[in-house]
């Protein structure tokens, strides 16, 4: 199935669209895998399945998806993987990463691409790398989306400044990051580097406030001035 075709066939509600990854971050996502010799998928975080639908169709294999909130998405992720022809190639946990994961890493699995588009709190963020870092194959790659977020961006710098065995990626996308695992983890235990960083502290506050519940004026204009620049539909 093509990219395309994708399109045509997945639901997404529009008044959640933002939810799920943009087509063009899809595609990124597709285009990448396509590169790769038949890898091993994991991903973090179901939502709408436009991701996962991707992923499956540019590896052609299996792909495992926890997530233990579906029922808030009209299981849609899962109609759409099915409206795909994707549903034999799912593996889907109804669970919660922090369930999830660990368990992998006790079974001894191992993944060649991992996406991380969970829980976006800093802590899930965080979590979810310390697990997907065991579960990666050596030169595997881990990608987080919503680099927009301080929680991502902080999690993305501690790797950058702590994780000296992961090698940034250099990718045309704005929203999402892409790490290489390239070495071995060599640090003792009295190993720490800061790793505060004041990227998108004011982007991440905008938002917020953009998206929160306060109106006004002022509010309106900023939602009027988004609109013209990215409307929403084009998502
Ligand atoms: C932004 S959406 C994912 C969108 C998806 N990539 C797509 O393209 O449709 C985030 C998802 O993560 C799920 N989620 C939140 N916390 C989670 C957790 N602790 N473990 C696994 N999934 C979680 C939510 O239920 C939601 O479906």
């Amino acid at each position: 199935m093509t990219t395309k075709q994708i399109e045509e066939t997945i639901t997404i509600p529009f008044e959640d669209a933002t939810t799920a990854v943009r087509a063009s971050e899809a595609q990124f996502i597709h285009d990448f895998l396509q590169q790769l010799e038949a890898p091993s998928t994991l991903e973090i975080g179901f939502g709408y399945g436009r991701s996962a639908c991707y992923i499956m169709a540019a590896t052609g294999g299996k792909h495992t998806v926890m997530d233990p909130f579906q029922d808030h998405y009209n299981r849609q992720a899962l109609r759409n993987v099915e409206a795909c022809g994707f549903g034999e190639n799912l593996n889907f946990i109804e669970d919660f990463s922090h369930h999830v994961l660990p368990e992998m890493v006790k079974q001894g699995k191992k993944f060649d691409f991992i996406f991380i588009d969970g829980d976006h709190k800093f802590d899930g963020i965080f979590v979810d790398f310390y697990y997907a870092d065991m579960l990666l194959k050596p030169n595997g790659f881990v990608l987080f989306h919503d680099t927009w977020m301080r929680s991502t961006q902080l999690v993305m710098s501690f790797v950058e400044k702590n994780r000296l065995d992961y090698r940034k990626m250099m990718i045309n996308q704005n929203n999402m990051s892409l790490f290489q695992k390239v070495g071995e983890d060599t640090r003792n235990g009295m190993h720490f580097r800061e790793f505060f960083t004041l990227r998108r502290i004011f982007k991440h506050a905008l938002i917020q406030w953009i998206w929160g519940p306060s109106k006004g004026p002022v509010k309106s204009f900023v939602l009027f001035l988004k609109e013209k620049i990215r409307p929403t539909a084009k998502r």
